[in-house]
């Protein structure tokens, strides 16, 4: 990819990775991903985070390509994880003279990762701390558990830029054309959705700060109509749903579950619910519908009974939801057993274990296939959902 400009001093020297098969091993990318990087050029120079080791060859290729005859002063580190810091050694060792900067807690992670010391060329910053790169100054802002416990994000006020770290990320290479908040909202609750408190506090943070552009650390560069991206952030790290709709997610072994699944959303739409998503957990995208579980206000869960315990799409679902926080909604359930349904039980028990979470009667039990009684039942639910 050509560097681009952000502005007349600050270049993208990021990268493109559309041959990774699972981003951090468990989200698939049918667009790939971007591990951004920046440069920033004044009296001193410094670079903005450096990108995963699978892309070293052509990260110091874009960085030298900028650099020409100057060397880099500094590399910026706000965040540890490998997607970004995969570099960070390499970098250090090639260029002797630069500092890195970045702040204690990133200090004491740095040997977990890295066999070089670099106790003598860190410049360590705390919450507010400047750096002057010359007409840049640099302003660090902690932001911890988005993502990790030593993120920060950096605010260049100078070019009105901030540095937003995985925040405002999302996934696809740069030169992907794709609606924005459909691969950010992925993003957003699969990877940052657990710490929405920790987000808040971000945003409020940043509220102080007059900002033209914003460059995160994967996805495309943000700088027109700010408001609508802070909008999205705002919805999305409060755990409020963003549309009203139903999300009916199912599990079912030999199609019958699905089937009364299929039903319900027949159901709803008959009586005129804006939106019905019906989704099948064990061939689509767990993380999609995970970020659907998020975007609707209301959420059915429908599984078969496996070995006395859940199916266990439908296991590792909840599972998922319980551990990223999953709050606020109304849910329906779904159950199917052919001798001993019990999975509704189990997965009320994990739902009662989330944060404001509404659980609508009847829970709806089938007995292998749709009879006239789990029918009235499918249709009492659809009236409690609408
Ligand atoms: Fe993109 Fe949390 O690393």
């Amino acid at each position: 990819m050509n560097n681009i400009n952000i502005t007349d001093t600050i270049k993208y020297i990021g990268v493109d990775d559309k041959t990774i098969d699972l981003f951090e091993s468990q989200y698939v990318v049918p667009n790939g991903v971007s591990y951004n990087s920046y440069i920033i050029f004044d009296k001193k120079v410094a670079i903005m985070d450096s990108v995963d080791l699978r892309a070293e060859k052509e990260w110091f290729e874009n960085l030298e390509k900028e650099l020409g005859d100057r060397k880099p002063d500094y590399i910026v580190v706000s965040h540890l994880e490998p997607d970004h810091a995969g570099n960070i050694q390499k970098f250090m060792e090639k260029y002797p003279e630069a500092q890195i900067v970045v702040n204690a807690k990133s200090l004491s992670m740095m040997s977990q990762f890295f066999d070089i010391d670099m106790s003598e060329r860190s410049v360590v910053v705390k919450e507010g701390d400047e750096l002057s790169l010359g007409s840049h100054v640099l302003t660090f802002i902690m932001a911890p558990m988005v993502h990790w416990p030593e993120v920060m994000v950096t605010y260049d006020k100078t070019d009105k830029v901030l540095f937003s770290a995985d925040g405002f990320g999302k996934f696809g290479a740069l030169d992907t054309d794709e609606d924005w908040a459909c691969e950010a909202r992925r993003y957003y609750f699969n990877i940052v959705g657990k710490y929405g408190m920790q987000v808040q506090m971000l945003l409020k943070k940043v509220a102080e700060l007059d900002i033209s552009i914003i460059c995160p650390l994967h996805g495309p560069i943000l700088s027109e109509n700010l408001g609508y991206y802070v909008g999205k952030y705002q919805v999305w790290s409060s755990y409020e749903p963003e549309d009203k709709g139903v999300l009916i997610a199912y599990a079912s072994i030999h199609g019958n579950t699905g089937k009364a699944a299929e039903k319900l959303g027949e159901l709803l739409r008959e009586k005129g619910v804006e939106k019905v998503v019906v989704s099948d957990l064990a061939r689509e995208d767990m993380a999609e519908v995970i970020e659907d579980a998020y975007r609707y206000d209301r959420l059915v869960v429908a599984a078969a009974t496996y070995d006395a315990g859940i199916f266990p799409c439908m296991e590792s679902f909840l599972a998922h939801l319980k551990s990223k926080n999953y709050q606020k909604r109304t849910v329906g359930i779904i159950e199917n057993g052919s001798w001993a349904p019990t999975s509704g039980k189990q997965m009320k028990e994990i739902l009662s274990q989330m944060k404001d979470i509404t659980i609508l009667e009847p829970v709806v039990t089938i007995k292998s296939t749709l009879n006239e009684t789990s029918n009235e039942q499918l249709e009492l639910l659809a009236e409690a959902l609408v």
